[in-house]
Formats: C-alpha cells, sequence, structure tokens
C-alpha cells in the first residue's frame, strides 16, 4: 500500500448495506496517454494488497452486520430482524467506512431496497458472475479498476451466498413466515429478492479504494 492512498471517495458513491446508494455516472477512459498507462501500472501491482484489505473490511462489516441479525432473530424474530436491517445496518456500514476511509454498496439484479439497484456497469458485472458461479461452481473475491467521474478507483467485490438463515427473508414465499412476508410487502412493494435457494448467487459487495499517487 505504499503508493496507493485510499482516500475518502466521492459522495457519489455510496452506501450501503441495508441502507442507500445513489446512481454515478461512469466516464470513459479516454486514450491511452502515458501517464494513464504508468498509473495503471502501479495499481496492479498493488492488487494483492487491495485484495488482503478488502477481504479484511467485507469480513469486518458482515461479521458486525451478522451479530445484529442473529440477536435480532433471537430476540425479535423475522420482524424485528427486518426492522433492524432499515435501522441499524446503516450506521454500522458507516462506521465501517470510516473506519477504513473506503465507501461500501451491496448491489443485486434482484434487489429488494431500490436503492440497491445496480448501475448498467453493475449489472452486466452481477450477471457475468452468476453465469461463471452456474457454469463452473466456483466463485471467489475479485478487484477490478474503474474510473468514475474522473477519478480511478480499485473496487473489490466479494460475492454474496445464500445460506439457511438468509431463507426466512428472501426464500420461497409460500413457505415464510406470513408476518415476514406482510412486513416485506409494506417497506418494498416492489419486492425482488424472494424465491431464492440455498447457494444461490445473492449479489455482490462492493468497497471502493480511491486511488492517489503520492507522488502526482
Ligand atoms: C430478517 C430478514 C433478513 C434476513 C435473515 C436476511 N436479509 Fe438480506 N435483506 C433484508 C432486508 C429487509 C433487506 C433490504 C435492506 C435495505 O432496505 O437496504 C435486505 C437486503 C439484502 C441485500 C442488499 C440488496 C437488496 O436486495 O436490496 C443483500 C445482498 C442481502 N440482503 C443478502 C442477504 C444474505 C446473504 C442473507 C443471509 C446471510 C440475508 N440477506 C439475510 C432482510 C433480511
Amino acid at each position: 500500500m505504499k503508493k496507493i492512498l485510499c482516500g475518502v471517495v466521492i459522495a457519489l458513491f455510496f452506501l450501503s448495506s441495508c441502507g442507500t446508494s445513489v446512481s454515478h455516472q461512469e466516464t470513459a477512459k479516454t486514450g491511452n496517454n502515458g501517464k494513464q498507462e504508468k498509473s495503471s501500472k502501479k495499481i496492479f501491482t498493488q492488487v494483492d494488497s487491495i485484495m488482503q484489505l478488502g477481504d479484511k473490511i467485507s469480513k469486518d462489516l458482515l461479521q458486525s452486520l451478522q451479530k445484529e441479525l442473529k440477536k435480532n432473530l433471537q430476540e425479535g424474530g423475522a420482524v424485528a430482524a427486518i426492522q433492524m436491517c432499515n435501522t441499524q445496518a446503516l450506521p454500522l456500514t458507516r462506521k465501517i467506512e470510516d473506519k477504513y476511509h473506503v465507501r461500501i454498496k451491496r448491489i443485486s439484479q434482484l434487489y429488494r431496497n431500490p436503492k440497491n439497484k445496480p448501475d448498467s456497469y453493475e449489472d452486466q458485472l452481477l450477471a457475468t458472475v452468476d453465469y461463471h458461479y452456474g457454469a463452473t461452481k466456483e466463485i471467489k473475491a475479485f478487484t477490478n479498476f474503474r474510473t468514475l467521474d474522473g477519478e480511478d478507483y480499485v473496487i473489490y467485490y466479494k460475492p454474496l451466498l445464500v445460506k439457511g438463515v438468509c431463507l426466512k427473508c428472501h426464500g420461497d414465499v409460500n413457505e415464510m413466515d406470513g408476518k415476514v412476508v406482510t412486513k416485506l410487502k409494506e417497506l418494498y412493494p416492489e419486492d425482488l429478492a424472494v424465491n431464492y435457494h440455498e447457494k444461490d448467487f445473492r449479489g455482490l459487495l462492493s468497497i471502493a479504494f480511491k486511488i492517489q499517487e503520492e507522488n502526482k
């Protein structure tokens, strides 16, 4: 991480977990001028560090979210846990973002909260990962390089798979608790995130690191 400072990402690349996100505009990378090439080379030598940091941050976030989820499921059941997702996931995600100076999103083609809707680039990425996972049964975290509004980012993506516990709120609507279905309908009338099965590909956790060269 010597040559990259993971700075604060512009507000356009916004959150979150059970939270919000706003769409971002992608600017096409122009030409092959020397400066950009040089900068890209530096970045690619740092990919291992980004992978390690991404693994660490995603673990930190997913653990704190899952701890809250478990606590709420045990104490108040699934309806209380849905409520928790509304009120607690965002501050929890912000805490992790501030701790590491990154911006975090959860994206899915079958999104529950329209704020987690992928942009067209992310939509293609999700489709590719889903297809590859279906064909090979293999799935793992990866990084890519993206320019958004003239700023360069390395983005770490962690695939999220459906586990047994997720089915309480993302499973077959005919088998889910009626109160959960009602609550979900009330909060998310356009909900797409149901009828999943265990081990299905659910979406990606994305962690954006802004690239700044020390010697710029
Ligand atoms: C108690 C109910 C509940 C459980 C259990 C649950 N979720 Fe969710 N999930 C939600 C709610 C509610 C949202 C929408 C949050 C929001 O408003 O952003 C959501 C949103 C998401 C999103 C963001 C994309 C979208 O659809 O908006 C992902 C990804 C996700 N869940 C994955 C999982 C995974 C993986 C598990 C199991 C480890 C899981 N969820 C378990 C209720 C739940």
